[in-house]
């Protein structure tokens, strides 16, 4: 567990670092490792994101009766069924685990009750909850947040979906429902948001097509194999932090290797090189059916741009990067169609509001999008709070890079997603 408050040093980023797995593919591994456990299989994984969030995941299913066992970064999900738990599911800070768990049960037919920590219980979970019910399952929540009450799924009501929100993880937990069930699933209207349960079932021998707005997962469970493994590609999202550094700070050069490039979550390189930036993917390769790459970033001076709606979804956790960014670019950027932001672990949309003004540069807000005036942004030691938000605590890391020392409230939530990510800065120090 890391500790309280903590400054961060400006100064440039050189060398080669790499980052931990994948988050979100972490959380599908582990549940698809469950999966193929009840056909009695067993799943290998390795370079598991060793985050707090991956945790809730791994100890959720193991109340449910699914055997892993863990040593390091490394999983073996060695067998058992899905059974009734005996105690309340703690999904600690991760909606991924709340969110996918319940299409789990309710693909199971299981019955559990889920709950969180106070962020998460803020969180909205009636659109989930909501497309759960029509599958057939019968839900109970607190006014549409946690605790959420799974009371079973009497019987299966439609196998066919249109995705209300435009949300991977409610599109996971249909996903799932399916998978657990047994039955063929439909879903239209995707945006295409990211795309890893449907290339890590394909990859693990399921039958998935998608496009981008559309996915069919067949009934049928892969051909019995006894042994798979799997590895985790690095996660871009911890990536980004660095990427983002690197670009905003003179005199940085960095590589990050064998990071995930899926395009359902690069949105972040598209912003950053239509701003201006000097990012290369070199040595591109695919891992287990997810794109992998090593990126390397030179510092660059920036432009601001408007960032349109439809690039949103492949770049949802790093908004808060592109708003960096865009006070240190000259002019206007113009960020459209972020209101699912409110809704994260905090609400990012001030959390970036906040960081900006510690830096000195003008933010305004609208209902769904935010405008920078770019400009020279200075810090000396002003101190950000972070509403126990990982992933403002390392944009506050990124600002202090390139506008001088920015102190947080706490660095504890950190580990939610990266807990070495202050070791693996100081270790690209120039
Ligand atoms: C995630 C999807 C995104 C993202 C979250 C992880 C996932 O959330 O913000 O950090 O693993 O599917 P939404 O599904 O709410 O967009």
């Amino acid at each position: 567990m890391l500790g309280d408050a903590v400054t961060f040093r400006p100064g440039p980023l050189r060398g080669e670092l790499s980052v931990p797995g994948d988050k979100s593919i972490s959380h599908r591994a582990l549940i698809a490792g469950a999966a193929l456990a009840g056909c009695g299989e067993r799943l290998h994984v390795q370079n598991l994101n060793p985050g707090r969030d991956v945790r809730a995941t791994l100890e959720a299913l193991m109340a449910l009766g699914v055997r892993i066992e863990r040593s390091g970064d490394t999983a073996q999900i060695a067998g058992g069924r899905l059974t009734t738990p005996a105690t309340t599911i703690d999904c600690m800070n991760s909606g991924s685990t709340a969110r996918m768990l319940l299409g789990v049960c309710a693909g199971a037919g299981i019955a559990a009750v889920f709950d969180g920590d106070a962020s998460l219980r803020r969180r909205p979970m009636e659109p989930v909850a909501a497309q759960l019910r029509a599958f057939g399952a019968k839900i109970e929540t607190e006014e549409g947040r946690m605790p959420v009450r799974l009371l079973g799924t009497p019987a299966i009501e439609t196998l066919n979906f249109i995705l209300l929100s435009p949300s991977a993880q409610v599109k996971s937990a249909l996903l799932f429902a399916g998978v657990f069930s047994g039955n063929a699933i439909k879903i239209a209207a995707d945006a295409h948001s990211r795309d890893h349960t449907e290339r890590l079932l394909q990859a693990l021998g399921w039958d998935v097509a998608w496009d981008g707005r559309t996915i069919a997962l067949g009934a049928q469970p892969p051909p019995v194999q006894g042994e798979r493994t799997i590895s985790v590609a690095g996660d871009f999202s911890s990536a980004a932090f660095f990427i983002t550094a690197a670009t905003l700070t003179p005199g940085s050069d960095v590589i990050v290797r064998d990071t995930g490039v899926n395009p359902s979550r690069t949105g972040l390189l598209d912003a950053l090189r239509r701003m201006g930036a000097q990012i290369e993917l070199r040595d591109e390769r695919v891992v287990c059916g997810e794109p992998v790459a090593d990126v390397a970033v030179t510092y660059a001076p920036l432009h601001g741009i408007d960032v349109a709606a439809d690039l949103v979804p492949r770049a949802i956790d790093e908004i808060p990067l592109i708003a960096v960014a865009a006070a240190f670019a000259r002019g206007t950027t113009r960020i459209s169609g972020i209101g699912e932001l409110r809704a994260k672990e905090s609400d990012r949309i001030a959390a970036i509001e906040r960081l900006l003004a510690a830096v000195g540069i003008a933010s305004e807000a609208q209902p769904k999008g935010l405008t920078i005036e770019g400009g020279t942004p200075a810090a000396n030691g002003t101190v950000v709070d972070t509403h126990d938000d990982h992933r403002t605590a390392m944009a506050a890391a990124v600002l202090a890079c390139a506008a001088g020392p920015i102190a947080i409230d706490s660095e504890r939530s950190i580990d939610v997603s990266f807990p070495a990510f202050l070791p693996t800065l100081e270790s690209v120090r120039a």
